[in-house]
């Protein structure tokens, strides 16, 4: 058993558990990262860039009580990147015990992907539906998985524009609109994932890790770079925006939330909007052609 978190329960032992972690080489996926890493499981830490990778791997070894890391970069902005990942972990690994998806940005300047998508719609969305539909079968198989999907508060003010989900209509405030549909989207897809899943042992969830002094933003030139420097002061640290991340991740009390928003490790206050199940199917059956995945649901 090793040390937990400042008021939740003992983290328990992860050995032999696979985690894979999304968005790992900065902000709360580090930390994530970090906090898993003292379980022992095996980690499968997966970002854009080799040597972050490797620098994130390099830390996470100092760590007492790691286990095995192991590194995989992908551009998730791309979905034969994201079928390619899937392919090299379901090789690698018999089990997957709990996926985190949490890679995420704003993107001020709208960019079409490869694919064709808006790309905060891309990453921010399809992205975590896709892994998770190419790593449905992993899941299942695995007996108490999770998956665990970086939302945010910016969900609240979120609207899905069904007709205009790419923002080719809709003025997009700098990109804020779309970032916000985009975290709508992540619990709407929760909610969904839990009901589709009931009957097996795999729970998912989303969660909000605070406002958190993250390179989030730092993307858009100097304003988003300016804009996170003088909010510091209300901004929380890493460490503690990846909390909810990691007890979602490692406690076994957290299994008890099943399709629910956690913030602070306790249920978090939905908007409207985002307890909207007939919205969530919605979603779902529009992702599934986003991404070509309708046979496997
Ligand atoms: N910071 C906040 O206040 C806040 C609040 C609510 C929710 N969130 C959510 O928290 C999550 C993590 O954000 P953060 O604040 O930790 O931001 P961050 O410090 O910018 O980290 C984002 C992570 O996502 C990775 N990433 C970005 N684009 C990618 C791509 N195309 N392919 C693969 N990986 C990519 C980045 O990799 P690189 O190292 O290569 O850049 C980085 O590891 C996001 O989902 C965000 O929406 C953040």
């Amino acid at each position: 058993m090793v040390k937990g978190l400042k008021g939740t329960s003992t983290i328990s032992d992860m050995n032999g558990k696979v985690v894979l972690l999304t968005g790992s080489t900065r902000g709360i996926g580090r930390m994530a990262a970090h906090g898993i890493a003292p379980t022992g499981a095996t980690m499968i830490v997966v970002g854009r860039s080799q040597e972050r990778v490797d620098n994130l791997i390099s830390e996470m070894k100092a760590i007492e009580g790691c286990g095995p890391v192991h590194g995989e970069v992908c551009d998730l902005l791309v979905q034969a990147e994201i079928h390619a990942l899937a392919d090299r972990i379901k090789k690698q690994f018999d089990r997957l015990d709990v996926l985190i998806n949490n890679a995420g940005a704003i993107f001020t300047k709208k960019i079409t992907t490869v694919d064709g998508f808006e790309r905060t719609w891309a990453l921010n969305h399809n992205a975590y539906f896709l892994l998770t539909s190419l790593l449905k079968d992993q899941l299942v198989a695995t007996p108490e998985s999770r998956v665990i999907s970086t939302a945010s508060e910016a969900h609240r003010p979120g609207k899905m524009g069904w007709h205009d989900l790419q923002f080719e209509k809709r003025g997009n405030r700098n990109g804020w609109s779309s970032y916000c549909q985009s975290k709508l989207a992540n619990v709407l897809f929760t909610k969904e994932l839990a009901k589709r899943l009931e009957g097996t042992s795999v729970t998912a969830n989303c969660i909000h890790p605070g406002f958190v002094n993250t390179g989030f933003s730092r993307n858009n030139g100097i304003i988003g770079r300016f804009l996170m420097t003088v909010s510091w002061p209300v901004q929380r640290s890493p460490t503690k925006g990846a909390e909810t991340i990691v007890w979602l991740a490692t406690s076994d009390a957290a299994r008890q939330h099943n399709g629910e928003y956690l913030f602070n490790c306790k249920p978090g206050k939905l908007a409207k909007a985002a307890k909207n199940m007939d919205d969530a199917t919605r979603l779902w059956a529009l992702s599934e052609e986003m991404t070509n995945m309708s046979d496997i649901w």
